[in-house]
């Protein structure tokens, strides 16, 4: 396994055959892993928050589609590639807003596309890939993102869970965290709560806690005041999916810290892979957003909290556009105030 300082947490773990993920429903109480054993109770995991954040999503599909070949190989050798595709479709409706889910499925049913014998040991190398492809991105970022922090004694603002638990390794957002941590840029991390599902508290929390980087927790309700009171320099966050613009989808609440960001001369940074770039979609107005259960706004812990008659609007995700966001930081490089051009550009390879 491809570890270094600062990145001792693996979400998603091939062993022996089969695929772990590490229930990030029950962390940080509990830290226990469980075993899927093919594609639909992998959908099920992804649907069910065991296994979230954008990158991770893509790659514990990517597995799904190992256990789906290994299943329909063994079943009918003849037919498994018309078999796959009612799994591929599972997987694909799983959630809807991370586009590394569709980006890592298209990936693999171009591999399948090209095979001709048995596809468990060719499809698992590719999972794999995909797997330590977002690790080497996730250090790549780190490096390019601390490059822009200056040493000016302020802490950064991050928001929702970013860090190895959404990713193959190290994060994005919480990747440059990190990385500016190591590279003595910032000592102190504020991360928002993050309701309803507390990536911030639960998650985010729990590995810098682990490595040893000061965190403060606070209510996104909070975070205006704390800019306005001059302690953070950069809001650092991650995305679920980036259009063609440059609009930024990411965790809900993401879009308000940009607004304020703006207001307080905090400036905005987004780090997520290429393989959250979807050059397919205009702007963010065409990025699906879920919608998730009202349960999860009304009640805390499995606790109804609300006012008993009160409905709930829960949608997962928001768009923060591409004029509130002051650099977007793939592997491929930095762009400053995005535009298409921009984007075009960083995702051909050439320099921004
Ligand atoms: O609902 P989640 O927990 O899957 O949402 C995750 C986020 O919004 C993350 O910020 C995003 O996926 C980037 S993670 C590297």
């Amino acid at each position: 396994m491809n570890m270094k300082q600062h990145d001792s947490i693996r979400a998603v773990v091939w062993r022996d055959d089969s695929l772990f993920l590490l229930d990030q429903r029950i962390l940080p109480q509990q830290q226990q892993f469980i075993e899927l054993r093919n594609a639909r109770d992998t959908a099920n995991a992804i649907r069910d928050m065991v296994v979230r954040g954008a990158p991770a999503i893509g790659i514990a599909a990517a597995y799904g589609v190992v256990l789906a070949a290994r299943e329909h190989y063994r079943n009918s050798p003849q037919s498994w590639k018309k078999q796959i595709q009612i799994d591929l479709k599972i997987l694909a409706e799983s959630r809807p807003t991370a586009v590394n889910l569709f980006w890592a499925l298209e990936n693999m049913q171009q591999c399948i596309a090209n095979i001709e014998s048995d596809p468990f040991p060719i499809l698992l190398k590719q999972a794999e890939k995909i797997y330590q492809d977002d690790i080497a991105a996730n250090y790549t970022m780190g490096r390019l993102g601390a490059s822009l922090i200056n040493n000016d004694g302020r802490a950064v603002l991050t928001h929702c869970n970013t860090g190895s638990l959404a990713t193959g390794g190290f994060g994005t957002a919480l990747g440059v965290i990190r990385q500016s941590f190591i590279d003595k840029k910032i000592s102190a991390v504020y991360a928002d709560e993050t309701r309803p599902w507390l990536q911030g508290a639960r998650l985010t929390a729990w590995e810098l806690v682990q490595d040893k980087i000061p965190v403060t927790l606070l209510c996104e309700g909070a975070a205006a005041s704390l800019m306005r009171q001059g302690k953070v320099s950069w809001v650092i966050v991650g995305s679920d999916r980036i259009a063609a613009n440059g609009d930024v989808a990411n965790k809900i609440g993401t879009y308000s810290l940009a607004v304020n960001a703006r207001h307080h001369g905090v400036k905005f940074m987004v780090v997520a892979p290429t393989t959250t770039v979807d050059m397919n979609i205009a702007s963010g107005e065409q990025i699906p957003i879920e919608q998730r259960a009202t349960d999860e706004v009304l009640a805390c812990g499995g606790k109804r909290i609300a006012a008993e008659g009160a409905a709930a609007w829960n949608p997962a995700f928001d768009v923060t556009p591409a004029e509130l966001v002051d650099v977007i930081i793939t592997e491929n490089g930095i762009v400053q105030n995005p535009t298409l051009q921009k984007m075009q550009d960083m995702m051909r390879g050439k320099p921004v």
